[in-house]
């Protein structure tokens, strides 16, 4: 448990492995904020495209970060970045974005003020955060983690009926294999093989594991 009594559930795995559905589902049936980091990382995908910053200029990335101001913003129990009160919802979704997101993930720099940031998560309340290194580096301390994957053709057919055609086998490489904070099964994770599953058979799943896990550590909601 958070030594502020505030419960953090780690979720990270591949692309397209359910992560994003199952983590809203689970924090909605908890009453807990949802909180997806790859958003986060998206977002600052975006404004290097919109403002003309080139992705593959590792100073020129972390350089943004320091100057551009986002913020972290609160609607509906989930927790976003905002630039100047504005989220791009629709823009972070592109295949554009999509195709540079993991350039920008890779800096150091940049990892370090989402870390900070999704740290500062944890004063909004209890939450699921899903993403990539969750588990591994932003809180390493939680009791509570998971790791999630699907077969790749599942994962790929997923992501086609959102309207994504999408390299993700290239992504997962990408992810995987840089040196700072690559995507690993964090020690103490909960396997959860998606393929198959609806995701209410999944996130129940997720939620029998998380009440007896709050249930050994006599945490709140336990019952
Ligand atoms: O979950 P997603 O596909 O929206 O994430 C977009 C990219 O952001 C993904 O390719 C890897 C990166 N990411 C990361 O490096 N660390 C995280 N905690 C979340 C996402």
């Amino acid at each position: 448990m958070d030594s502020t009594d505030k419960v953090v559930i780690a979720v990270d795995g591949t692309s397209g492995s359910g992560k994003s559905t199952n983590s809203r589902l689970v924090a909605s049936s908890l009453g807990f904020n949802y909180v997806d980091t790859g958003a986060m990382y998206r977002t600052l995908a975006w404004y290097c495209l919109d403002r003309g910053i080139d992705v593959n200029d590792e100073d020129a990335v972390s350089s943004t970060v320091s100057t551009w101001g986002a913020q972290l913003a609160e609607r509906d129990h989930a927790l976003r970045l905002e630039v100047d009160g504005y989220f791009p919802e629709k823009e972070i979704r592109t295949a554009a974005t999509s195709a540079v997101v993991s350039a920008v993930a890779s800096y150091p720099a940049v990892r370090q003020w989402m870390k900070d940031i999704q740290r500062k998560c944890l004063s909004f309340g209890s939450m699921v955060m899903e993403g990539r290194d969750i588990g591994s580096n932003i809180f390493p301390e939680t009791p509570i983690k998971f790791y999630m994957d699907a077969s790749l053709d599942e994962r790929e057919q997923r992501r086609a009926a959102e309207g994504v055609i999408e390299d993700l086998a290239e992504r997962d490489r990408r992810d995987s294999q840089r040196k700072a904070n690559p995507l690993v099964v964090s020690d103490g994770a909960a396997l959860i093989n998606t393929s198959g599953l609806t995701p209410d058979q999944s996130s129940a799943m997720m939620l029998e594991y998380i009440k007896k896990k709050l249930s050994e550590q006599g945490g709140p909601d336990a019952s």
